[in-house]
Protein backbone atom coordinates (compact mmCIF):
# COMPACT_ATOMS: atom_id res chain seq x y z
CA UNK A 1 0.00 0.00 0.00
CA UNK A 2 2.83 2.48 1.19
CA UNK A 3 4.72 1.63 -1.57
CA UNK A 4 2.05 2.40 -4.19
CA UNK A 5 1.36 5.62 -2.69
CA UNK A 6 4.92 6.52 -3.07
CA UNK A 7 5.00 5.96 -7.02
CA UNK A 8 2.17 7.80 -7.49
CA UNK A 9 3.89 10.20 -5.95
CA UNK A 10 6.93 9.94 -8.06
CA UNK A 11 4.90 10.10 -10.87
CA UNK A 12 3.08 12.69 -9.92
CA UNK A 13 5.94 15.20 -9.95
CA UNK A 14 7.62 13.48 -12.84
CA UNK A 15 4.52 14.12 -14.75
CA UNK A 16 4.28 17.71 -13.18
CA UNK A 17 7.94 18.49 -14.07
CA UNK A 18 8.76 16.57 -17.39
CA UNK A 19 7.72 18.82 -19.77
CA UNK A 20 9.30 21.90 -18.22
CA UNK A 21 12.49 19.75 -18.70
CA UNK A 22 12.08 18.81 -21.91
CA UNK A 23 11.07 22.50 -23.13
CA UNK A 24 14.38 24.62 -24.73
CA UNK A 25 16.85 26.18 -21.81
CA UNK A 26 16.18 29.45 -20.51
CA UNK A 27 18.98 31.16 -22.61
CA UNK A 28 18.85 34.15 -20.61
CA UNK A 29 19.46 32.37 -17.29
CA UNK A 30 23.15 32.02 -18.74
CA UNK A 31 23.48 35.99 -19.68
CA UNK A 32 25.23 38.26 -17.58
CA UNK A 33 23.42 41.23 -19.75
CA UNK A 34 23.19 43.09 -16.37
CA UNK A 35 26.92 44.09 -16.80
CA UNK A 36 26.18 46.11 -20.25
CA UNK A 37 23.29 48.57 -18.60
CA UNK A 38 25.33 51.56 -19.46
CA UNK A 39 24.60 54.90 -17.50
CA UNK A 40 21.30 52.86 -16.90
CA UNK A 41 23.61 50.71 -14.56
CA UNK A 42 22.82 50.29 -11.03
CA UNK A 43 25.90 50.87 -8.76
CA UNK A 44 25.40 47.32 -6.81
CA UNK A 45 27.21 45.36 -9.24
CA UNK A 46 30.30 47.78 -8.37
CA UNK A 47 30.70 48.36 -5.21
CA UNK A 48 33.87 47.94 -3.24
CA UNK A 49 32.67 45.60 -0.68
CA UNK A 50 35.76 46.32 1.17
CA UNK A 51 35.09 49.17 3.50
CA UNK A 52 37.63 48.67 6.59
CA UNK A 53 39.39 52.27 7.44
CA UNK A 54 42.13 53.50 5.36
CA UNK A 55 45.28 54.05 7.06
CA UNK A 56 48.49 54.92 5.18
CA UNK A 57 51.40 54.25 7.20
CA UNK A 58 53.13 57.87 8.47
CA UNK A 59 49.77 59.26 7.18
CA UNK A 60 46.68 61.12 8.83
CA UNK A 61 43.38 62.13 7.02
CA UNK A 62 42.84 65.44 6.46
CA UNK A 63 39.70 66.33 4.16
CA UNK A 64 37.68 64.63 1.66
CA UNK A 65 36.24 66.48 -1.64
CA UNK A 66 33.81 64.19 -3.48
CA UNK A 67 31.38 63.68 -6.04
CA UNK A 68 28.34 61.89 -6.67
CA UNK A 69 26.20 61.28 -9.64
CA UNK A 70 22.74 60.97 -8.10
CA UNK A 71 21.32 56.82 -7.85
CA UNK A 72 19.41 54.94 -9.89
CA UNK A 73 16.26 56.87 -10.96
CA UNK A 74 13.39 56.85 -13.26
CA UNK A 75 13.39 57.44 -16.75
CA UNK A 76 12.55 60.78 -18.68
CA UNK A 77 8.48 61.47 -19.63
CA UNK A 78 9.24 60.64 -23.65
CA UNK A 79 10.82 56.99 -22.86
CA UNK A 80 7.82 56.61 -20.14
CA UNK A 81 5.32 57.17 -22.32
CA UNK A 82 6.74 54.88 -24.77
CA UNK A 83 6.91 52.01 -22.11
CA UNK A 84 3.44 52.35 -21.65
CA UNK A 85 2.07 52.70 -24.90
CA UNK A 86 4.45 50.88 -26.56
CA UNK A 87 5.67 47.74 -24.50
CA UNK A 88 2.14 46.31 -24.32
CA UNK A 89 1.82 46.01 -27.99
CA UNK A 90 5.66 44.04 -28.39
CA UNK A 91 4.77 42.00 -25.38
CA UNK A 92 1.51 40.71 -27.07
CA UNK A 93 3.13 40.21 -30.15
CA UNK A 94 5.85 38.06 -28.24
CA UNK A 95 3.92 35.93 -26.72
CA UNK A 96 1.80 35.35 -29.53
CA UNK A 97 4.79 34.52 -31.95
CA UNK A 98 5.34 31.64 -29.02
CA UNK A 99 2.02 30.44 -29.62
CA UNK A 100 2.94 30.00 -33.13
CA UNK A 101 5.99 28.06 -31.97
CA UNK A 102 8.08 31.00 -32.75
CA UNK A 103 11.25 32.48 -31.46
CA UNK A 104 13.63 31.11 -28.61
CA UNK A 105 12.41 32.08 -25.28
CA UNK A 106 11.54 29.66 -23.02
CA UNK A 107 7.53 28.89 -21.37
CA UNK A 108 9.05 30.70 -18.04
CA UNK A 109 10.70 33.76 -19.77
CA UNK A 110 7.12 33.80 -21.58
CA UNK A 111 5.53 33.56 -18.50
CA UNK A 112 7.27 36.41 -16.81
CA UNK A 113 6.35 38.47 -19.91
CA UNK A 114 2.75 37.74 -19.41
CA UNK A 115 2.53 39.12 -15.71
CA UNK A 116 4.37 41.51 -16.59
CA UNK A 117 3.32 45.18 -17.16
CA UNK A 118 4.08 48.86 -16.41
CA UNK A 119 4.18 50.39 -13.70
CA UNK A 120 6.44 53.63 -14.27
CA UNK A 121 3.80 56.85 -14.13
CA UNK A 122 4.48 60.05 -15.92
CA UNK A 123 5.08 61.61 -12.62
CA UNK A 124 8.06 59.43 -11.97
CA UNK A 125 9.74 61.24 -14.62
CA UNK A 126 13.39 61.51 -13.49
CA UNK A 127 12.70 60.78 -10.10
CA UNK A 128 15.27 59.20 -7.49
CA UNK A 129 14.08 55.51 -7.50
CA UNK A 130 13.44 53.01 -4.00
CA UNK A 131 17.30 51.73 -5.48
CA UNK A 132 18.76 54.50 -5.77
CA UNK A 133 17.98 55.60 -2.50
CA UNK A 134 19.66 52.65 -1.07
CA UNK A 135 22.79 53.25 -2.95
CA UNK A 136 23.28 56.48 -1.40
CA UNK A 137 22.93 55.16 1.73
CA UNK A 138 24.83 52.33 1.74
CA UNK A 139 27.46 54.21 -0.48
CA UNK A 140 27.82 57.18 2.35
CA UNK A 141 28.03 54.14 5.33
CA UNK A 142 31.04 52.76 3.66
CA UNK A 143 33.16 55.60 3.04
CA UNK A 144 32.03 56.58 6.90
CA UNK A 145 33.61 53.39 8.19
CA UNK A 146 36.76 53.75 5.63
CA UNK A 147 37.21 57.66 6.75
CA UNK A 148 35.70 57.80 9.96
CA UNK A 149 38.31 60.64 11.20
CA UNK A 150 36.51 62.98 8.51
CA UNK A 151 32.95 61.47 8.08
CA UNK A 152 31.96 61.33 11.81
CA UNK A 153 28.57 60.00 12.57
CA UNK A 154 27.72 62.99 14.67
CA UNK A 155 26.34 65.77 12.59
CA UNK A 156 28.03 69.25 13.14
CA UNK A 157 27.01 71.78 10.11
CA UNK A 158 30.16 73.31 9.73
CA UNK A 159 32.21 70.24 9.47
CA UNK A 160 30.63 68.57 6.20
CA UNK A 161 29.54 70.82 3.32
CA UNK A 162 27.20 69.43 0.91
CA UNK A 163 25.72 70.60 -2.16
CA UNK A 164 22.83 69.20 -4.94
CA UNK A 165 21.89 70.79 -8.17
CA UNK A 166 18.33 72.01 -8.43
CA UNK A 167 16.73 68.11 -9.43
CA UNK A 168 14.77 66.28 -7.08
CA UNK A 169 17.17 63.37 -8.01
CA UNK A 170 20.05 64.75 -6.77
CA UNK A 171 18.27 66.49 -3.60
CA UNK A 172 17.01 63.11 -2.32
CA UNK A 173 20.37 61.71 -3.32
CA UNK A 174 22.16 63.86 -0.74
CA UNK A 175 19.49 63.47 2.24
CA UNK A 176 19.47 59.62 1.79
CA UNK A 177 23.85 60.12 1.81
CA UNK A 178 23.06 61.95 4.64
CA UNK A 179 20.88 59.11 6.24
CA UNK A 180 23.67 57.19 5.58
CA UNK A 181 26.50 59.04 7.90
CA UNK A 182 24.18 60.38 10.51
CA UNK A 183 20.75 57.94 10.88
CA UNK A 184 17.43 58.92 9.84
CA UNK A 185 16.76 61.37 12.89
CA UNK A 186 19.70 63.34 12.32
CA UNK A 187 19.41 63.68 8.84
CA UNK A 188 16.18 65.47 8.84
CA UNK A 189 18.64 68.41 10.39
CA UNK A 190 20.98 68.25 7.80
CA UNK A 191 21.37 71.75 6.55
CA UNK A 192 21.66 72.24 2.92
CA UNK A 193 22.19 75.81 1.11
CA UNK A 194 19.96 76.39 -1.51
CA UNK A 195 20.79 74.70 -4.95
CA UNK A 196 21.42 77.00 -7.53
CA UNK A 197 20.13 76.49 -11.12
CA UNK A 198 22.59 75.73 -13.41
CA UNK A 199 25.67 75.89 -10.32
CA UNK A 200 28.67 76.90 -12.33
CA UNK A 201 30.54 74.23 -10.51
CA UNK A 202 28.28 71.32 -10.31
CA UNK A 203 26.73 71.50 -13.88
CA UNK A 204 28.83 74.06 -15.74
CA UNK A 205 28.04 72.50 -18.89
CA UNK A 206 24.74 73.62 -18.99
CA UNK A 207 26.24 77.54 -18.60
CA UNK A 208 28.77 76.44 -21.55
CA UNK A 209 27.73 78.38 -25.02
CA UNK A 210 30.51 76.71 -26.88
CA UNK A 211 29.60 73.28 -25.66
CA UNK A 212 26.08 73.56 -26.25
CA UNK A 213 26.29 75.46 -29.62
CA UNK A 214 29.61 73.33 -31.00
CA UNK A 215 28.78 69.88 -29.13
CA UNK A 216 25.51 68.98 -27.47
CA UNK A 217 23.28 70.49 -30.15
CA UNK A 218 25.65 69.31 -32.77
CA UNK A 219 23.86 66.92 -34.97
CA UNK A 220 27.55 65.80 -36.20
CA UNK A 221 28.60 64.51 -32.16
CA UNK A 222 26.02 61.68 -33.13
CA UNK A 223 26.99 60.65 -36.06
CA UNK A 224 29.26 58.00 -34.85
CA UNK A 225 26.99 56.49 -32.92
CA UNK A 226 23.97 57.06 -35.94
CA UNK A 227 26.16 55.38 -38.26
CA UNK A 228 27.04 52.23 -35.69
CA UNK A 229 23.12 51.96 -35.75
CA UNK A 230 23.35 51.62 -39.53
CA UNK A 231 26.02 49.27 -39.61
CA UNK A 232 26.94 45.23 -39.62
CA UNK A 233 27.07 44.98 -35.79
CA UNK A 234 23.84 46.07 -35.14
CA UNK A 235 22.31 44.80 -37.66
CA UNK A 236 23.31 41.29 -36.75
CA UNK A 237 22.22 42.07 -33.29
CA UNK A 238 18.81 43.27 -34.26
CA UNK A 239 18.29 40.23 -36.65
CA UNK A 240 19.18 37.98 -33.90
CA UNK A 241 17.09 39.51 -31.52
CA UNK A 242 14.44 39.82 -33.37
CA UNK A 243 14.74 36.17 -34.15
CA UNK A 244 14.82 35.15 -30.70
CA UNK A 245 11.62 36.53 -29.93
CA UNK A 246 9.99 35.41 -32.85
CA UNK A 247 9.30 37.76 -35.24
CA UNK A 248 10.09 36.95 -39.08
CA UNK A 249 11.12 40.32 -39.65
CA UNK A 250 13.89 42.22 -38.39
CA UNK A 251 11.95 44.58 -35.83
CA UNK A 252 13.09 48.59 -36.13
CA UNK A 253 15.89 50.09 -34.27
CA UNK A 254 13.61 52.00 -32.04
CA UNK A 255 11.57 49.29 -30.65
CA UNK A 256 14.93 47.47 -30.19
CA UNK A 257 16.37 50.51 -28.17
CA UNK A 258 13.22 50.72 -26.20
CA UNK A 259 14.06 47.18 -24.92
CA UNK A 260 17.47 47.59 -24.10
CA UNK A 261 16.71 50.48 -22.03
CA UNK A 262 13.31 48.83 -20.85
CA UNK A 263 15.89 45.67 -19.16
CA UNK A 264 18.49 48.05 -18.30
CA UNK A 265 15.70 50.54 -15.99
CA UNK A 266 13.84 47.66 -14.85
CA UNK A 267 17.35 45.69 -13.40
CA UNK A 268 18.65 48.71 -12.13
CA UNK A 269 14.93 49.32 -9.62
CA UNK A 270 14.62 46.02 -8.77
CA UNK A 271 17.45 43.91 -7.54
CA UNK A 272 15.46 40.60 -6.81
CA UNK A 273 13.94 39.97 -9.51
CA UNK A 274 15.26 39.85 -13.56
CA UNK A 275 13.40 42.23 -16.11
CA UNK A 276 11.73 39.99 -18.65
CA UNK A 277 12.60 42.22 -21.13
CA UNK A 278 16.29 41.33 -20.51
CA UNK A 279 15.86 37.84 -22.38
CA UNK A 280 15.62 39.22 -25.27
CA UNK A 281 18.91 39.71 -25.53
CA UNK A 282 22.17 37.45 -25.30
CA UNK A 283 25.10 38.98 -23.82
CA UNK A 284 26.90 39.96 -27.63
CA UNK A 285 23.48 41.93 -28.47
CA UNK A 286 23.69 43.69 -25.16
CA UNK A 287 27.71 44.49 -26.03
CA UNK A 288 26.85 46.52 -29.47
CA UNK A 289 24.01 48.17 -27.54
CA UNK A 290 25.93 49.25 -24.71
CA UNK A 291 28.63 50.41 -27.63
CA UNK A 292 26.33 52.56 -29.07
CA UNK A 293 25.89 54.43 -26.14
CA UNK A 294 29.62 54.63 -25.33
CA UNK A 295 30.29 56.52 -28.49
CA UNK A 296 27.53 58.75 -27.87
CA UNK A 297 29.16 59.81 -24.47
CA UNK A 298 32.23 59.37 -26.06
CA UNK A 299 31.72 61.72 -28.74
CA UNK A 300 29.02 64.18 -26.69
CA UNK A 301 30.76 64.07 -23.03
CA UNK A 302 34.01 62.63 -23.42
CA UNK A 303 37.60 62.95 -25.20
CA UNK A 304 35.42 63.72 -28.35
CA UNK A 305 35.59 67.07 -28.40
CA UNK A 306 38.35 69.41 -26.55
CA UNK A 307 35.93 71.94 -25.61
CA UNK A 308 34.15 69.18 -23.61
CA UNK A 309 36.57 68.13 -21.31
CA UNK A 310 38.37 71.61 -21.04
CA UNK A 311 35.26 73.38 -19.48
CA UNK A 312 35.24 70.55 -16.58
CA UNK A 313 37.67 72.61 -15.05
CA UNK A 314 35.40 74.67 -11.73
CA UNK A 315 34.81 71.26 -10.43
CA UNK A 316 38.48 69.97 -10.37
CA UNK A 317 39.41 74.08 -9.12
CA UNK A 318 36.70 73.73 -6.34
CA UNK A 319 38.76 70.52 -5.00
CA UNK A 320 41.95 71.87 -5.43
CA UNK A 321 40.93 75.10 -3.07
CA UNK A 322 39.71 73.10 -0.79
CA UNK A 323 43.09 71.09 -0.35
CA UNK A 324 45.37 74.32 -0.81
CA UNK A 325 43.58 75.91 2.05
CA UNK A 326 45.36 73.18 4.37
CA UNK A 327 48.52 74.81 3.46
CA UNK A 328 47.54 78.06 4.54
CA UNK A 329 48.58 78.35 8.33
CA UNK A 330 46.58 79.47 11.09
CA UNK A 331 43.64 78.94 8.08
CA UNK A 332 40.64 77.86 10.43
CA UNK A 333 39.79 74.53 9.43
CA UNK A 334 36.18 74.81 7.36
CA UNK A 335 34.29 71.85 6.14
CA UNK A 336 36.70 68.80 6.33
CA UNK A 337 34.47 67.16 4.12
CA UNK A 338 33.07 68.38 0.67
CA UNK A 339 30.29 66.12 -0.74
CA UNK A 340 28.31 67.04 -4.08
CA UNK A 341 25.66 65.44 -5.79
CA UNK A 342 25.67 66.15 -9.74
CA UNK A 343 24.99 64.39 -13.02
CA UNK A 344 26.47 61.69 -15.74
CA UNK A 345 27.23 64.78 -17.62
CA UNK A 346 29.39 66.37 -14.53
CA UNK A 347 31.12 62.87 -13.74
CA UNK A 348 31.97 62.05 -17.37
CA UNK A 349 33.54 66.01 -18.60
CA UNK A 350 35.11 65.54 -14.87
CA UNK A 351 37.03 62.50 -15.52
CA UNK A 352 38.31 62.98 -18.89
CA UNK A 353 39.72 66.42 -17.38
CA UNK A 354 41.57 64.58 -15.48
CA UNK A 355 42.66 62.39 -18.28
CA UNK A 356 41.25 59.44 -17.01
CA UNK A 357 40.16 56.53 -19.03
CA UNK A 358 41.92 57.82 -21.64
CA UNK A 359 41.94 55.22 -25.23
CA UNK A 360 44.73 56.21 -27.21
CA UNK A 361 42.73 55.98 -30.02
CA UNK A 362 39.12 57.33 -30.69
CA UNK A 363 36.01 55.29 -30.35
CA UNK A 364 34.46 54.79 -33.88
CA UNK A 365 31.60 53.71 -35.43
CA UNK A 366 33.78 50.85 -37.47
CA UNK A 367 36.47 49.92 -34.71
CA UNK A 368 34.39 47.70 -32.20
CA UNK A 369 36.24 44.76 -32.55
CA UNK A 370 39.41 46.44 -32.54
CA UNK A 371 39.82 49.53 -30.37
CA UNK A 372 36.40 49.15 -29.17
CA UNK A 373 37.24 45.74 -28.09
CA UNK A 374 39.74 46.63 -24.94
CA UNK A 375 38.58 50.16 -24.03
CA UNK A 376 38.50 52.12 -21.07
CA UNK A 377 35.92 54.64 -22.07
CA UNK A 378 32.91 51.92 -20.63
CA UNK A 379 30.50 53.93 -19.13
CA UNK A 380 28.53 50.82 -17.53
CA UNK A 381 31.43 50.54 -15.28
CA UNK A 382 32.47 54.26 -14.98
CA UNK A 383 29.29 56.46 -14.75
CA UNK A 384 26.99 54.09 -13.26
CA UNK A 385 23.66 55.48 -11.51
CA UNK A 386 25.72 56.85 -8.17
CA UNK A 387 28.91 56.62 -9.69
CA UNK A 388 31.65 58.54 -7.36
CA UNK A 389 34.73 60.37 -7.58
CA UNK A 390 36.48 61.38 -4.21
CA UNK A 391 39.84 62.81 -3.28
CA UNK A 392 41.35 62.15 0.11
CA UNK A 393 44.03 64.45 1.50
CA UNK A 394 46.47 62.59 3.92
CA UNK A 395 49.62 64.44 5.74
CA UNK A 396 52.36 61.57 5.40
CA UNK A 397 55.23 63.32 7.54
CA UNK A 398 54.74 66.40 7.05
CA UNK A 399 54.15 66.39 3.07
CA UNK A 400 50.66 66.84 1.85
CA UNK A 401 49.23 63.67 -0.11
CA UNK A 402 46.16 62.94 -2.14
CA UNK A 403 44.21 59.59 -2.65
CA UNK A 404 42.13 59.02 -5.25
CA UNK A 405 39.18 57.10 -5.18
CA UNK A 406 36.53 56.19 -8.70
CA UNK A 407 33.96 54.10 -7.95
CA UNK A 408 35.30 53.44 -3.97
CA UNK A 409 38.48 52.25 -6.23
CA UNK A 410 42.56 53.98 -6.18
CA UNK A 411 42.76 55.05 -9.67
CA UNK A 412 45.78 56.24 -10.43
CA UNK A 413 45.84 60.28 -11.84
CA UNK A 414 48.55 60.65 -15.05
CA UNK A 415 51.78 61.90 -13.73
CA UNK A 416 51.23 60.63 -10.14
CA UNK A 417 52.84 57.53 -8.64
CA UNK A 418 50.84 53.82 -9.19
CA UNK A 419 50.49 52.12 -6.36
CA UNK A 420 50.94 55.21 -3.43
CA UNK A 421 49.26 58.41 -2.80
CA UNK A 422 49.74 61.29 -5.14
CA UNK A 423 51.82 64.12 -3.17
CA UNK A 424 49.27 67.72 -3.21
CA UNK A 425 52.67 69.09 -5.44
CA UNK A 426 52.26 66.72 -8.23
CA UNK A 427 48.33 67.57 -8.98
CA UNK A 428 49.43 70.94 -8.56
CA UNK A 429 51.59 71.03 -11.49
CA UNK A 430 49.69 68.31 -13.71
CA UNK A 431 46.69 70.13 -13.31
CA UNK A 432 48.21 74.26 -12.77
CA UNK A 433 45.94 75.12 -16.01
CA UNK A 434 42.82 73.66 -14.42
CA UNK A 435 42.76 76.28 -11.31
CA UNK A 436 45.17 79.37 -11.98
CA UNK A 437 43.40 79.27 -15.79
CA UNK A 438 40.04 78.19 -15.40
CA UNK A 439 38.39 81.08 -17.08
CA UNK A 440 35.42 79.83 -17.45
CA UNK A 441 33.75 82.38 -19.44
CA UNK A 442 36.85 82.48 -21.81
CA UNK A 443 36.82 79.03 -22.49
CA UNK A 444 32.90 78.66 -23.32
CA UNK A 445 32.67 81.91 -25.74
CA UNK A 446 31.48 81.00 -28.55
CA UNK A 447 33.87 81.14 -31.41
CA UNK A 448 34.14 83.99 -33.98
CA UNK A 449 32.82 81.63 -36.63
CA UNK A 450 29.64 79.78 -34.71
CA UNK A 451 28.82 83.15 -33.47
C1 LIG B 1 40.76 46.38 2.47
O1 LIG B 1 41.06 47.75 2.46
C2 LIG B 1 42.11 48.12 3.34
C3 LIG B 1 42.20 49.64 3.32
O2 LIG B 1 42.31 50.13 2.01
C4 LIG B 1 43.40 47.44 2.91
O3 LIG B 1 44.44 47.80 3.78
C5 LIG B 1 43.18 45.95 2.93
O4 LIG B 1 44.33 45.31 2.42
C6 LIG B 1 41.98 45.56 2.09
N1 LIG B 1 41.69 44.16 2.28
C7 LIG B 1 41.54 43.32 1.27
C8 LIG B 1 41.21 41.92 1.65
O5 LIG B 1 41.65 43.66 0.13
C1 LIG C 1 25.20 76.18 8.58
O1 LIG C 1 26.29 76.89 8.08
C2 LIG C 1 26.02 77.81 7.06
C3 LIG C 1 27.32 78.44 6.64
O2 LIG C 1 28.25 77.51 6.26
C4 LIG C 1 25.03 78.83 7.51
O3 LIG C 1 24.73 79.71 6.45
C5 LIG C 1 23.78 78.12 7.99
O4 LIG C 1 22.86 79.06 8.50
C6 LIG C 1 24.11 77.10 9.05
N1 LIG C 1 22.89 76.38 9.36
C7 LIG C 1 22.58 76.03 10.60
C8 LIG C 1 21.29 75.31 10.77
O5 LIG C 1 23.28 76.27 11.53
C1 LIG D 1 5.14 37.11 -40.73
O1 LIG D 1 4.18 36.84 -39.72
C2 LIG D 1 2.91 37.35 -39.98
C3 LIG D 1 2.05 37.02 -38.77
O2 LIG D 1 2.68 37.41 -37.60
C4 LIG D 1 2.34 36.78 -41.24
O3 LIG D 1 1.08 37.39 -41.48
C5 LIG D 1 3.28 37.04 -42.38
O4 LIG D 1 2.83 36.39 -43.55
C6 LIG D 1 4.67 36.53 -42.04
N1 LIG D 1 5.62 36.90 -43.08
C7 LIG D 1 6.49 36.05 -43.59
C8 LIG D 1 7.39 36.59 -44.63
O5 LIG D 1 6.57 34.89 -43.22
C1 LIG E 1 42.70 69.28 -28.85
O1 LIG E 1 43.66 68.91 -27.91
C2 LIG E 1 44.72 68.14 -28.43
C3 LIG E 1 45.59 67.70 -27.30
O2 LIG E 1 45.56 68.61 -26.24
C4 LIG E 1 45.46 68.94 -29.48
O3 LIG E 1 46.49 68.19 -30.03
C5 LIG E 1 44.50 69.37 -30.56
O4 LIG E 1 45.12 70.21 -31.47
C6 LIG E 1 43.30 70.09 -29.97
N1 LIG E 1 42.33 70.31 -31.00
C7 LIG E 1 41.66 71.46 -31.12
C8 LIG E 1 40.69 71.52 -32.22
O5 LIG E 1 41.83 72.38 -30.35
Amino acid sequence: MEGTYQWMLVCFICVNTLPALLSEKCLSKSQKTHLYLATKSPYRYLINKNDSSVHYPGCNVLRMWMIVRHGTRYPGSKIIRKMRERLPVLRDSVIQNHKLKRGRLCNEEIAALQTWSSHVEETDEKRLAHEGEDEMVELAERFQNRFPQILPDVYTNSTFKFQFTATQRTTESARHFTVGLFGRRVSRHVWFPEAIYRDPVLRFYKLCQRWRVEVDKNPYSLLERTKFEEGPEMSAALKDVSFHLGFNETMNIGDAILLYITCSFETAWDHRAQSPWCAAFSESNMKVFEYAEDLEHYWIDGYGYNITYKQACPPVKDMMQHFLAEEIPGDEPKAQAVVYFAHSGTLLKMLAHLGLYKDENALLHSNFNTVGKYRKWRVSQIDSFGANLAFILFRCNGQLKVLTLHQEKPVTLPGCPKFDLCPLNVLKQQYKESFTDCNFNDICALSPEAA
